[in-house]
């Protein structure tokens, strides 16, 4: 190991924190106090098969938010601060709100696809990364109830970079829309499908590197 790594580490760890500290600050500012109504995001709606409730969706969305932001920032401390082999009841209970919000933002997720912007082929998508995400988290959580650390922090990295979906989808859909100009429901579905093959790609890049730093 290099000399230089704990400085490495600890600065990685830095920019990660401020990278998702900004990411949810912005979207509980912007979807739960700026913009609660998500008039822009509902006025793409169009063509729907099913009626759409609006307090319903509205609250679901919410819930989906705030759920999502208690998945990313336990996932975060899971593998940066709250580390088992230095805080290993923490961790724990950590890794059980972890879970829970997963839960939540899966079903808030289940609830929410049949009305995906851009139709069927974002609702499949969406139930896609509802079923991926929940298989990989299972498999963290059988794999440290057999004692298998290792396996773990592999799911658990692969399960932690679906936090990242509404982030890679709204880049992805930026730059294909408002940087090359391509349509916007072109643009969504790119960034539906592009953020499965990024989590996917990224997690398994970080599996290679953090197995080569040990
Ligand atoms: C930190 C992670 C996440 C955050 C902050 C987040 C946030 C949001 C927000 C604000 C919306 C409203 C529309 C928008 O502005 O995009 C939304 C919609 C949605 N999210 Fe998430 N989300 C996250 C992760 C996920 C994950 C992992 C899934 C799938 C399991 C998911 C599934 C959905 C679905 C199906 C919709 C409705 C999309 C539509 O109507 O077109 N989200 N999310």
């Amino acid at each position: 190991m290099s000399g230089n790594t704990p400085f490495f580490r600890r600065t990685a760890v830095l920019l990660i924190w401020l990278t998702v500290s900004v990411f949810l600050m912005y979207s509980v500012y912007e979807n739960l106090i700026s913009n609660p109504e998500a008039k822009e995001f509902l006025s793409r709606k169009t063509g729907l098969k099913r009626e759409l409730r609006l307090p319903v969706w509205l609250t679901v969305m919410h819930v989906h938010v705030i759920a999502a932001a208690a998945a990313m920032a336990a996932g975060t401390a899971a593998l940066t601060l709250l580390r088992a082999d230095r805080f290993r009841k923490l961790h724990r209970w950590n890794g059980y709100l972890y879970v829970l919000s997963t839960v939540i933002v899966n079903l808030s997720s289940g609830y929410m696809a049949p009305y995906a912007t851009g139709g069927k082929i974002n609702s499949i998508a969406f139930n896609a990364i509802n079923i991926i995400w929940f298989v990989f988290t299972l498999l963290a959580v059988l794999a440290i109830r057999r004692g298998n650390v290792r396996e773990h922090g592999d799911w658990m990295l692969r399960s932690y970079m679906f936090c990242y979906t509404n982030f890679i989808i709204h880049a992805v859909h930026r730059i294909a829309h408002q940087g090359f100009g391509l349509d916007y429901y072109v643009s969504y579905t790119a960034g539906i499908y592009g953020s499965i093959a990024v989590n996917l790609l990224a997690a398994q890049w970080l599996i290679r590197l953090r197995r080569k730093s040990l």
